[in-house]
């Protein structure tokens, strides 16, 4: 976990500091930061992705022996800290819930130890003051609490220090030192306590000081942190997880240009995955980097918070990923780990969210035949600006009438119950744009570079659809 947030830390230059315990992290953005304009949504979940996909990476450098035996996620929401008392609070709370959590576990796990059963040893525990858990570690076990590891008792804490490092020397043997940020990783009895906080200067320089020490919390200000946003009730929830900087991610590890069927397949396998973990999940639509999960209209999953349902998601989503990637690239190292940004989106009609999927879809369809003619104009020997430049015209043509549900001959997907028996991953026919604009521009495609693009679909299917059988049901009631 730890190794997690340092390294979330680095990727993310605004988050200054850092806490967790147990299997929790709680990451701290500098006041004024501007990262994805402050986008809830697209931070909370580019963090808990990176974080997962971290957590999968790192797996073998602290458990040799052992391997991973399922796709581990997390769940993640964002707090915002209206004033510095508000931040001490919050770190205060989080602190005292190791210290209790910490210490029951521990008087838990030695009584299991001694032969009690764990229903005996939770009722020995029930209503027991920190003192009385104390005495009973130390009369029945001989530990003294105090004793034991700090990163234990106390947590962890990760943050951004300025170190002077010597870069050369001048020719009279001075030193030139520069100021280097590093992260340091400290265990603390009290992060909330001045004492602590007050003598980091980057902590007070980018958040700012505690004025003073804070010993009691108010549970109901503490239940105030804890607001959550409802997605609106009977309307069907849209997921949408797209890979971050995955121009840069497919550069690095060579996938195929324009269509990887390897790095597809590896996307389709997550969202498989997806259906099939999240009962809710009805039906799911991707292409290149991004995948959409329909979940049934009365869904109460996680009670339609919208950032525990955005963050399950893209955390699981980014743990398949990483876990899968040696199944589909036997031959390629994963370089560094990806993530993924999620966002939801209500719709309250089935016609509005048939727009939806159409609207991606045609996406698809136009990224696709523009991707297609661009990486065989390279390949033919173009520039890759020559290349911009020859489909300009095309661009333009294609931009305007990109989607409207109206426009769209035909809804590919069979909404009917028959298709929904069993699992089915199908690819979907190719999608057809009506009037002269395709004609237009396949014939472009045709005349100037000799691609039928209707075959071309045969190989390089225009987005792909994920079921998960769901009885006689008609999916449009769902
Ligand atoms: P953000 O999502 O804004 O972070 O940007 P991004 O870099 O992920 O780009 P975007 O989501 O707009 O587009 C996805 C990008 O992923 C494409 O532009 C491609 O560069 C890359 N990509 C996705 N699938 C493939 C593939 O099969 N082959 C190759 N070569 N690249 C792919
Ligand atoms: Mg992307």
């Amino acid at each position: 976990m730890n190794a997690c947030a340092f390294a979330v830390l680095e990727e993310f230059p605004d988050i200054v500091f850092a806490y967790g315990f147990s299997d929790e992290y709680s990451f701290i953005f500098k006041k004024d930061t501007k990262f994805y304009q402050r986008r809830a949504s697209k931070i909370n979940s580019l963090v808990v992705s990176f974080f997962t996909s971290v957590y999968i990476t790192k797996w073998k450098e602290f458990f040799l022996q052992k391997d991973l035996m399922f796709h581990p996620s997390f769940k993640s929401r964002v707090i915002c800290c209206a004033t510095m008392e508000v931040l001490q609070t919050y770190i205060l709370w989080r602190q005292r819930a190791c210290h209790l959590e910490n210490l029951f576990n521990t008087c838990f796990w030695k009584l299991i130890g001694c032969g009690k059963s764990q229903k005996e040893a939770k009722e020995m525990l029930e209503g027991t003051q920190k003192q009385e858990k104390n005495e009973i570690l130390f009369q029945q076990f001989g530990v003294n609490y105090k004793d034991l590891p700090s990163i234990f008792r106390q947590g962890s804490c990760a943050f951004k220090t300025e170190v002077e490092d010597i870069v050369k020397y001048k020719e009279n043997g001075a030193p030139v030192k520069r100021l280097r940020k590093k992260i340091a990783l400290t265990h603390s009895e009290n992060v909330a306590g001045r004492s602590f906080w007050n003598v980091h200067p980057c902590l007070c320089k980018e958040l700012g000081h505690f004025e003073g020490d804070i010993s009691k919390i108010n549970p109901e200000y503490i239940k105030s942190f804890q607001f959550e946003n409802n997605l609106m009730p009977s309307t069907w929830i849209v997921i949408r997880v797209d890979g971050c900087h995955f121009h840069r991610f497919s550069e690095v590890h060579e996938f195929e240009k324009p269509n990887d069927e390897h790095a597809l397949n590896l996307m389709n396998s997550c969202a498989v995955a997806v259906v099939e973990e999240f009962n809710d999940v009805v039906f799911s639509y991707g292409v290149s980097d991004e995948y959409s999960f329909v979940l049934k209209k009365n869904s109460c999953f996680y009670e339609r918070h919208a950032s525990e349902i955005v963050s399950a998601i893209v955390s699981f989503f980014s743990s398949v990923y990483v876990m899968k990637w040696k199944l589909y690239f036997a031959q390629k190292e994963m370089k560094y780990p990806p993530y993924f940004d999620g966002r939801a989106v209500c719709y309250p009609s089935i016609d509005i969210l048939q727009d939806y999927l159409a609207w991606r879809q045609v996406d698809c369809h136009i990224n696709n035949q523009y991707n297609t003619c661009f990486w065989m104009l390279v390949k033919s020997g173009k520039s890759k600006s020559e290349a911009q430049n020859c489909l300009k015209e095309w661009r333009k043509l294609t931009r305007p009438h990109a989607w409207h549900r109206n426009k769209v001959s035909k809804w590919n997907i069979n909404w009917n119950a028959k298709m929904l028996e069993g699992n089915i991953i199908g690819y979907t026919k190719p999608y057809c744009i009506q009037g002269t604009q395709t004609q237009e521009k396949n014939g472009l495609l045709s005349c100037q570079f000799g691609i039928d693009y209707n075959t071309l679909h045969n190989h390089v299917p225009p987005g792909v659809l994920c079921l998960l059988g769901q009885g006689e049901q008609d999916l449009t009631e769902q």
